[in-house]
């Protein structure tokens, strides 16, 4: 898997290659990155044969300049003008580095990281390399470390600062990684979005300069998500090169590409440097955020496959494979508006529906009656429900379902008596009245004495009742950012002590709580990201629960995340976001091949109407014993009219796909679905059809769709083998 000899490191997946060099004077350069190859002799491969005057720069007898050279960790102040990887001052104050090798070695397992989400250390036919540089200015160490994920084709990164000098130094910028491109003919993929908008696919031509995604408010954010890929130009969902690059963190992030003068690409990610620095003491370190790239030699859909597999065998609790339980949420039945009695009579509906478990969402303790008061008064509210919950418990005991309760730990609610208590908990400035969004403000959770008033808030609920099933929302991201507990020149260190804070006060409450199934929210999909879901196995994909809009915000987020993790509920019509009126069945479909649930009120829903979502869980259960592992393959692009994805399990023998018409006058034409994934030569038999063609047919010529659609129609066809 890495080999080093010739001063070359070789990094090898099953389908890839990653090289490296150690130039005569230390400076690491990058070689190469793509499809696998054996050979290893690079040295006819350098990536620098460009001149400038400034910065010449001479090695192996050619002539070049910094400003062409592919460095592997790539600094300010040397001549190298284009997107730096790491910037660190000393006493002097001054910015410019220059890192050189200093030595490496290689183990076996993963890179740890303390405190941060990352890939499984311990798994088996993993190595890692870590390289050593050295900055001859200031004396700092970072430490790279690249491990490789054979099976899976990733290679995760991150770096590791230590303060190696006398002095405090300061570090005001440290990427998770930085990748040199000989060419920039790429295309580049990312997910914008906006509140119950999230994560449409973008694909726009590389521009000379900065091309960079980006978040300032303390969470990966509704409007862009810690991805993207670039795409070979000719690259498309099945064919051309494709590389993929996502951080495994939930704060402040920026990935980019910089394309230089040579029309180089450098491809960069990381915590955002606009709201970070960071003091470190003699010895102290730094440990960034963890880094996954994977490369496609089979356009987008692979990519998205490999990091499907990446975070099944080896992201936290998304490895675990646990069965999700199928929820009612009672948001959208009942908003605030929640008592005792409606959530009893709701709960014996809910058993006939087949749920296993029903959420009480927001409104259950405090005084709350809106949103603008209570946050953070982890009691219930007794008038709402005068027996705490046990009466609640016992009838879903009764009834055979669990109990799951939403929390909002991160916030404190302006009018609330948890502020009254603690003024000075939350974040916010002394020279300026702190923002107010949703009636609450952002906790502090750089302070370990929060963190551990929270968690004590929230053990003192889950450690009375039996709660299986945690939401963990977040409805506002930050503003006036600093801590109280923070010296002047450290206030620069918030934003990532905030994240720090956070998944330790997340790590807490898995802890003390392993048997919690917890799923993540953020005013819905406002936090999807790899970070959450090593704690998460699933989140809360958008507050847009309208069927058809869910069709763009799950392709988009299905380019990174596997379906298992995308919380997708079937809910009430006419939809409380979009107004729109969709057919049951589609409501189901959609969902059906995503973490399913329900968001609807089942007291006022007639018999025919349970006995269907009955069907639908029943169906949903048989499917899911192969769907979760089996390979996701999106049918349709994101522009098209219609929409359609498809699963095919591991050993290839059965598929399910789901075929929906997304745009009103979509043309009524005879529509042939190409089907990906299946084996050629086997016979297929199509169930809602009665029909049996061969894979060969079905993937080459399409599968057809006989029946005239109308707006918002679908079809769902299950196939398997004879
Ligand atoms: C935002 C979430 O996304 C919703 O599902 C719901 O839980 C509300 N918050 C409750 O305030």
């Amino acid at each position: 898997m890495i080999d080093f000899f010739n001063n070359t490191f070789y990094l090898n997946t099953s389908s890839s290659s990653y090289i490296m060099k150690i130039l005569p004077d230390g400076i690491l350069v990058h070689k190469y990155y793509g499809k696998r190859i054996k050979e290893q002799n690079m040295d006819f491969y350098n990536l620098y044969k460009q001149f400038d005057y400034t910065a010449v720069y001479k090695v192996n007898g050619e002539i070049t300049t910094m400003d062409a050279l592919p460095f592997e960790f790539p600094t300010t102040g040397r001549g190298d003008y284009r997107n730096s990887a790491i910037v660190v001052s000393g006493t002097s104050g001054r910015t410019t580095n220059d890192f050189r090798y200093s030595f490496h070695r290689i183990f076996e397992g993963a890179a740890e990281l303390n405190g941060l989400p990352h890939l499984d250390c311990n798994t088996e036919n993993v190595q890692t390399l870590e390289i050593i540089l050295q900055d001859i200015v200031t004396k700092a160490e970072v430490h790279l470390f690249y491990s490789v994920f054979e099976d899976v084709d990733v290679i995760s990164r991150n770096t590791v600062i230590v303060n190696k000098s006398e002095s405090n130094i300061n570090v005001s910028k440290c990427a998770s990684m930085s990748l040199d491109f000989e060419f920039s003919d790429f295309d580049m993929i990312s997910l914008y979005g906006r509140w119950a908008n999230e994560r449409s696919v973008e694909r726009i031509p590389l521009r000379h300069g900065q091309n960079i995604i980006s978040s300032t408010r303390g969470a990966s954010g509704h409007h862009s998500n810690p991805f993207i890929a670039l795409a070979r130009k000719n690259a498309n969902e099945d064919y051309g090169e494709v590389y993929g690059a996502a951080l495994i963190y939930s704060g402040d992030f920026e990935i980019g590409v910089d394309v230089g003068q040579f029309d180089n690409a450098r491809l960069f990610a990381g915590i955002n440097h606009e709201t970070f620095s960071w003091e470190l003491k003699p010895n102290e370190s730094f440990v960034s955020p963890q880094a996954v790239l994977t490369f496609s030699d089979s356009g987008i859909g692979k990519m998205s496959r490999n990091f499907h597999k990446m975070c099944r065998k080896h992201l936290g609790e998304c490895s675990k494979n646990l069965p999700h339980p199928v929820v009612l949420n009672l948001w959208e039945a009942f908003y605030f508006d929640l008592s005792e009695e409606k959530v009893l009579e709701t709960i014996k509906n809910a058993s006939k529906m087949g749920v296993d478990t029903v959420v009480i969402d927001d409104g259950w303790f405090g005084k709350r009656k809106n949103e603008l008061v209570s946050m953070g008064d982890w009691y219930i509210n007794v008038e709402r429900f005068p027996n705490g919950f046990h009466r609640i418990i016992r009838e879903c005991k009764n009834n055979g379902l669990k109990l799951g309760l939403w929390f909002e730990p991160e916030m404190i609610g302006k009018e609330s008596d948890f502020i009254k208590e603690h003024p000075e908990w939350f974040v916010k400035l002394n020279e300026i009245e702190p923002i107010v969004s949703r009636g609450e403000y952002v906790l502090d959770l750089c302070q370990d004495e929060i963190i551990n008033f929270v968690f004590d808030s929230m053990s003192g609920i889950l450690k009375k009742y039996e709660i299986s099933y945690l939401k963990w929302d977040m409805n506002r991201n930050i503003t006036d950012m600093g801590s109280l507990s923070l010296q002047s020149n450290c206030q620069n260190e918030f934003s990532h002590r905030y994240m720090l804070g956070l998944y330790k006060l997340i790590g807490k409450i898995k802890k003390e709580f392993p048997h919690i199934y917890i799923e993540g929210s953020a005013g819905g999909g406002g936090r999807f990201d790899f970070g959450m879901l090593y704690y998460m196995p699933q989140i809360w994909c958008s507050d847009n629960s309208d069927a058809i809009s869910r069709l763009d915000i799950q392709f988009g987020t299905s380019m990174v995340y596997p379906p298992e993790t995308i919380s997708s509920h079937v809910s009430a019509i006419p939809n409380h976001q979009t107004n729109r009126v969709t057919s049951f069945n589609s409501r189901g479909n959609v969902a059906q091949m995503f973490a399913l649930g329900y968001e609807l009120n089942p007291n006022i829903i007639n018999e025919s109407a349970m006995e269907s979502i009955f069907q639908q869980i029943e169906k949903h259960r048989e499917l899911e014993k192969w769907i979760f592992e089996g390979d996701f393959y999106r049918l349709t692009d994101f522009d098209d009219e219609y929409c359609a994805w498809q699963i095919v399990s591991k050993d290839m023998k059965k598929s399910v796909v789901v075929f929906v018409v997304k745009l009103t006058k979509a043309k009524r034409i005879g529509q042939y679905v190409r089907l990906k994934g299946l084996q050629s030569d086997k016979v297929y038999k199509i169930k809602q059809y009665d029909l049996s063609l061969t894979g060969d047919l079905i993937m080459n010529a399409g599968l057809p769709i006989i029946k005239q659609l109308d707006d918002f129609e679908s079809l769902f066809f299950e196939l398997s083998t004879e």
